[in-house]
């Protein structure tokens, strides 16, 4: 046998030559912070399916955003809970929610992080489906109109991003409309423009009080079958006016973050949601899987597949853990 010429192994055994030849950087700078906040609460209060994460009174949420801005991570994604809920999710667009509120305060203690506000109606529906639900469906126009109207009251309290979530058709363009027309043309959209019907989003429920009474989101999310699809619906907000899209959920999807990545050329963003975060936790709370690890390698994965930035609840162990 003829000795081995070529041995990729020599570039893995220094650590310092493992630096120099890693082809994907994960930085703090990569991640957004996904915060719940809830309308009356005095204290925090821990999310139980969901370890180290918590729905947030006004005044925790300012604590957390300083422990944030500290570690260098430059954005949260704010999820309002309100006091009361109603069949139109009215609350969604109150100027004295609780999100309206959250933003102003961020703005004025933390001018340099990027205040992204979810806008969908499931947290301020009593059904808990994320538009106007009428005799079984989601009413695609009507819930479009009051999604605009809560994305306007976001910016209005001075939100620079604003990102929809309900998977409406044609809610970008009216979204953005709905915004220029309020003279904030300088305020994005981050469209969730890739949202798979997941299983993985089922923590979630326990963390933002919105699952559906009945039925399931199968009509208006879209089937984990399908990666077309995918490449359609992120076309279809771009041409809307969308300045950049979201994937959603992260690990599931990095085929198609790898598609989006190659035929797109703006930004994409990965949501690392519930379920992908609390079955790591779980694992690891049972010793079976190193957190720390397992949530940066997770991380990493999903930036080499395509994603510019991962929304994480991660996010601020992950940078103390670079940091360190
Ligand atoms: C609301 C919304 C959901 C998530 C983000 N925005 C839940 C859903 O669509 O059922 C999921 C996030 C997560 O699981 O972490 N439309």
């Amino acid at each position: 046998m003829k000795p081995l010429r070529i041995r990729p192994r020599r570039l893995r055994r220094h650590p310092a030559l493992r630096e120099l030849v890693a082809e994907t950087s994960l930085s703090p700078g990569h991640l957004v912070a996904p915060l719940f906040v809830k309308e009356g609460l005095k204290s925090p209060h821990a999310i139980r399916s969901m370890p180290g994460q918590f729905q947030h009174s006004l005044k925790s949420l300012l604590k957390e955003a300083a422990e944030l801005v500290a570690l260098g991570v430059p954005g949260v994604l704010l999820f309002g809970i309100p006091a009361r809920k109603d069949e139109r999710g009215s609350g969604a667009a109150d100027p004295k929610g609780v999100v309206p509120q959250a933003i102003r305060m961020l703005k004025a203690k933390y001018p340099k992080l990027a205040i992204m506000a979810d806008v969908c109606l499931c947290e301020y529906t009593s059904h808990g489906h994320c538009g106007i639900f009428h005799k079984g469906e989601v009413l695609n126009d009507p819930t479009v109109a009051a999604l605009s109207e809560a994305a306007r009251v976001y910016a209005d309290a001075g939100a620079d991003v604003v990102a929809p979530s309900d998977m409406m058709d044609g809610r970008v363009r009216a979204i953005r409309s709905a915004l220029d027309a309020a003279a904030h043309e300088d305020c994005s959209i981050l469209s969730y423009a890739v949202k798979y019907a997941s299983s993985f989003y089922g923590p979630f429920r326990d963390a933002a009080e919105n699952k559906p009474v009945s039925g399931d989101r199968r009509g208006y999310q879209m089937d984990p079958a399908n990666w077309r699809e995918a490449m359609k619906e992120a076309r279809l907000d771009l041409a809307e006016g969308a300045d950049f899209i979201l994937v959603k959920p992260a690990m599931p999807c990095l085929d198609i973050l790898v598609r989006l990545k190659e035929k797109l050329d703006c930004p994409i963003g990965a949501y690392q949601v519930s379920g992908e975060y609390s079955a790591i936790c779980a694992a690891a709370a049972n010793g079976w899987i190193d957190e720390r690890r397992a949530a940066l390698e997770s991380l990493t994965a999903i930036r080499r597949a395509g994603a510019d930035f991962s929304i994480t609840y991660w996010a601020k162990p992950a940078a103390r853990w670079m940091s360190a």
